[in-house]
């Protein structure tokens, strides 16, 4: 049914800035947005973030592309499409674990990274407080609402001081950390004004240094 659901209300296609990768997207925003409520509320089930390329994960897929770095085991936090995750894979990481806790996130990553060639293991589980033994840390749009972004930043904290490289894309949301972070590069993302109100999106990409 998820799959099913992803397919019928997605086309095939390339974000922008990263025109190597082809994932199940959502041509318009409303008309989907209103699916999901309609068909779907009364399941509890969240609106299809995994439907789009958000600014942060794109500028981030766009990073890892193009900058080689030994990236190891990778976990790409709120994978949405999975793409930064398919990005991680293709840039030469040893394994990709791509999180999502919408059951409609896994199977539309599950969808891109077939239609990728590329291999990534999926969970639903809320990864928050977990230790996955994770060389790199990978997390991309991530900080658009406060009490999410305060555990994360708080666990990112934690692996950070174990010893993960974490990257973050953002596009200047609001809970996005202030501090214990090191600019790395500026992207102008293109985007729609149904999803962001604005053709382009300035969005950066971070090593979060603690
Ligand atoms: C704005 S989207 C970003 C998706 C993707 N990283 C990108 O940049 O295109 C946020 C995603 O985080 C997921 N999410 C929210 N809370 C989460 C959690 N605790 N663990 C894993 N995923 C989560 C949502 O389901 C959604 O798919």
């Amino acid at each position: 049914m998820t799959e099913h659901f992803v397919r019928t209300s997605t086309a095939l296609m390339s974000p922008p800035l990263v025109p190597e990768i082809r994932l199940h997207l959502a041509g318009e925003v409303v008309p989907l947005w209103r699916k999901t409520e309609v068909e779907l509320e009364r399941e509890g089930v969240p609106p299809p973030y995994w439907a789009f390329a958000w600014a942060g994960g794109l500028a981030l897929a766009r990073y890892i592309l193009d900058r080689p770095m030994r990236l190891g085991s990778v976990l790409d936090f709120g994978s949405g499409s999975g793409l930064v995750a398919i990005a991680a894979a293709k840039a030469g990481a040893s394994k990709v674990l791509a999180a999502d806790i919408d059951r409609f996130a896994a199977a539309a990553i599950a969808l891109n990274a077939e239609a990728n060639g590329v291999e990534v293991e999926i969970t639903t589980d809320d990864l928050i407080g977990r230790d996955g033994g994770w060389d790199t840390i990978l997390v991309g749009d991530m900080c658009y609402e406060r009490p999410l972004a305060e555990r994360l930043v708080a666990w990112l904290e934690v692996r950070a001081r174990a010893g993960a490289a974490i990257y973050l894309g953002d596009p200047g949301r609001s809970y996005f950390p202030q501090s214990g972070i090191e600019k790395l590069a500026t992207y102008s993302v293109p985007t729609s004004r149904e999803l962001e109100d604005r053709e382009i999106r300035e969005t950066s990409v971070y090593r979060y240094t603690g």
